[in-house]
């Protein structure tokens, strides 16, 4: 990436594709993640290092709790440098993914309807909360694949950082929401057309961007209030709520 790009790269705001939140309690599974981190100090002082390891978690409570860690510390100055320039790890194709969560291709995606009904409205939430699950790993594959190999400036992974942040927020919100609709995640099929993009676009950053974050992204915020409305006509608030927070 030549620097008139990476200049170009600086003015695109990214916050817009930052939902704000408040805080979620719901995280399981975590001490180990926790204690991994504590035990690495070289992990504690390069951002790209952390977000691999995420990508080696397959429980997605554990990519959002690991993943928030990382965040935090990177942002209040702990983690003190963005990548190790002497060190080449391995970015997995595909990263850790929870075994029980049935894919099948986008076309044989059972219909999700229209939340007038409890079956559809666990359909809609199971579907955001895969694609959250996802957002995690593609906001710290986007940090350990493109990061050190472009060269790319602080800012690029402070903003990546914040959104596996709050993409791990996210997940965490909606799979609470999905377990009080008295489903979980797992419970349906879901498709992987996000990361069928993301190896599409794995040799070339913009691409990724453009593909990623300016197709696939923002085509979900475009149906969001449609989504939000459907919950309200069909009497669930809770969630209608929990979306309008989201967003
Ligand atoms: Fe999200």
């Amino acid at each position: 990436m030549n620097n008139k790009t990476k200049f170009k790269y600086q003015k695109v705001n990214f916050t817009h594709f930052i939902l704000n939140l408040s805080l979620s309690t719901v995280f399981h599974n975590c001490e180990r993640a926790r204690d991994e981190l504590r035990s690495n100090r070289e992990r504690k002082r390069d951002a790209r290092r952390g977000g691999a390891s995420c990508s080696k978690h397959s429980h997605p409570f554990e990519k959002a709790r690991l993943g928030d860690s990382v965040a935090s510390k990177w942002l209040q100055g702990t983690i003190t440098r963005p990548y190790n320039p002497s060190q080449d790890l391995p970015v997995p194709d595909r990263p850790a993914r929870l075994t029980n969560v049935k894919l099948v291709s986008p076309s044989l995606m059972p219909k999700l309807g229209k939340a007038g009904s409890l079956q559809s409205r666990q359909a809609i939430v199971h579907s955001l909360v895969h694609t959250e699950s996802w957002a995690i790993d593609l906001s710290w594959d986007i940090i350990a694949r493109f990061g050190k190999k472009e060269a790319m400036p602080r800012e690029f992974f402070t903003d990546f950082v914040k959104v596996a942040q709050d993409e791990g927020r996210h997940f965490s919100l909606l799979a609470a929401r999905l377990k009080e609709l008295g489903s979980s995640y797992g419970a349906l099929p879901a498709h992987d057309g996000l990361w069928d993009s993301a190896i599409a676009t794995s040799k070339d950053l913009l691409a990724r961007l453009a593909i990623e974050h300016c197709v696939h992204e923002a085509r979900g915020l475009d149906v969001l209030p449609t989504t939000i409305s459907r919950f309200r006509n069909g009497g669930d608030d809770d969630t209608a709520d929990l979306l309008e927070r989201v967003v």
